[in-house]
């Protein structure tokens, strides 16, 4: 026999596209979701700055309100899920929420990767749960993997895309879109945070990679750690010279354990056509994992979007009210404290893309800094330029500190045009591998 289906009143902090998506999800799903916990989870208030803004999923009279304090002093409130964006006033009011006592949500990955520790000692203080699943690749359950599954695991590299967005606008590239065509259709589907700069600058792959990190070594990786490069400097002319050598250029992010220390970076690079990460198109998202155990398990899904992330909020609504309390997990996944990879020390194959001038001797010159600092070529090819020669090579590996210094010198050559790049090279095959050896 069925029993009655025990009510959860539940608040939503912002109601823009994510969360007029949460509330679409909780109505249209809800009988499952009760067949399966015994719970009906009902959106009873929601913050928002304008009530009268035109809404694409409306809720009853009486839900919206600008007010937080309608939200924070309701008691029957059980559960609220902050999809409303920003550091503040974002920050406070989850504070005092989970200091409160009521359990929260949230899909805001600068907050998690800027105020976690805060955040966790609230959620301590007021005996209650923080969940973040949304906050990072969006539908894909990434967090709960790292958290649960793989507890046991000894994950020791987190490799992926993670921006949706610049995913998109890198495939949209490829496909011979401009890049500001491709940034507002974007913006258009839902995908761009509320300032794309965020985007497109790399910072919310950077507070997704630090999120990743810190529950997959179990210690507090700061966003600050993270190396981060963005895709302003990513132009036609490095997607056209990735796809002539079978490669395609993404926003990577990884995050590494080195003997036992910390490297984490997001930025461009060449990915190798065989590598999963090849195939991520779109607003789509992978995330690689690799531990002792395990060897590699690679998660992908759509990265972006309303429905999409409101599919993680809502998962992580039922855990809650499956688990009361702080649930059978401790609330904070860190436990130890590791430090840092000093800058420069993180190997990879590289890419480099070096204007100069088109006469003898100028090649050896170019051999001469990059094997002074021990790095080795592993391809060359040659293209002619407007009156200069464009040089398209991929490295051997190498580390980041002596190929900088290379390529410091290579631009102070009198034959350097100026035109000078490198981009890391992610393939799981060797050099010798991909032929180039
Ligand atoms: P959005 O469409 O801009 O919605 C933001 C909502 O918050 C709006 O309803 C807005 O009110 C409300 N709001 C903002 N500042 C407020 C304030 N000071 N006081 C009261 N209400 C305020 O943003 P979104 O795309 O849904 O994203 C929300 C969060 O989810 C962000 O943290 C984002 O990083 C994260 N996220 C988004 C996606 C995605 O694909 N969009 C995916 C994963 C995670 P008004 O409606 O009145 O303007
Ligand atoms: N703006 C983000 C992206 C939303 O494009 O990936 C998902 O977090």
């Amino acid at each position: 026999m069925r029993r009655e289906a025990i009510d959860v009143r539940v608040a939503l902090l912002g109601y823009g596209t994510v969360g007029a998506a949460v509330h679409r999800l909780l109505e249209e799903q809800g009988d499952e979701i009760e067949r399966a916990t015994g719970h009906r989870l009902r959106v009873v208030r929601a913050l928002v700055r304008d009530t009268a803004r035109e809404r694409g999923f409306s809720p009853d009279a009486g839900v919206l309100t600008t007010d937080f304090a309608a939200v924070r002093d309701d008691p029957a409130i059980g559960l609220v899920a902050e999809v409303m964006g920003g550091l503040e006033p974002a920050g406070e009011y989850v504070l005092e929420l989970l200091r409160g006592g009521t359990p929260v949500v949230t899909a805001n990955k600068q907050l998690l990767a800027r105020r976690g520790p805060e955040l966790f000692e609230a959620a301590a203080a007021g005996a209650v749960q923080l969940r973040f699943e949304a906050s990072v690749c969006a539908a894909i359950p990434v967090i709960k993997v790292l958290r649960e599954s793989l507890v046991a695991s000894n994950v020791h590299r987190v490799l992926g895309i993670v921006n949706g967005t610049t995913n998109f606008i890198l495939s949209a590239m490829e496909a011979g879109s401009t890049y500001g065509e491709a940034l507002a259709e974007a913006q258009r589907l839902g995908y761009a945070e509320a300032d794309p700069a965020e985007d497109v600058g790399g910072l919310d792959a950077a507070a997704k990679t630090a999120i990743l990190a810190t529950v997959a070594f179990g210690s507090r990786v700061p966003v600050e750690w993270v190396d981060v490069e963005g895709i302003e400097g990513v132009t036609r002319e490095h997607v056209a010279a990735a796809r002539a050598m079978e490669m395609h250029v993404k926003l990577v992010a990884r995050a590494t354990l080195v003997d036992e220390r910390v490297d984490v970076r997001v930025g461009p690079a060449l990915v190798d056509s065989h590598h999963p990460l090849a195939a991520i198109e779109g607003a789509f998202n992978a995330v690689m994992l690799q531990g002792d155990a395990i060897r590699e398990i690679t998660l992908e899904g759509p990265g972006a979007g309303g429905l999409e992330t409101a599919s993680a909020v809502v998962a992580d609504m039922v855990s809650i009210v499956g688990t009361t309390g702080t649930g059978f997990l401790q609330n904070d996944p860190v436990w130890r404290d590791l430090e840092q990879l000093p800058a420069g020390e993180l190997t990879s194959p590289w890419y480099l893309r070096l204007e100069v001038e088109d006469r003898a001797g100028v090649l050896a010159r170019l051999a001469h800094e990059l094997a002074a600092e021990g790095v080795s070529v592993a391809r060359l090819v040659q293209q002619p330029g407007d009156g200069h020669a464009v040089l398209h090579v991929v490295t051997h590996e190498a580390p980041q500190g002596g190929l900088e210094r290379a390529l410091a010198a290579i631009r102070s050559l009198p034959e350097s045009r100026g035109g000078v790049s490198a981009l890391p090279v992610v393939s799981d095959r060797g050099i010798e591998d991909l032929g180039w050896a």
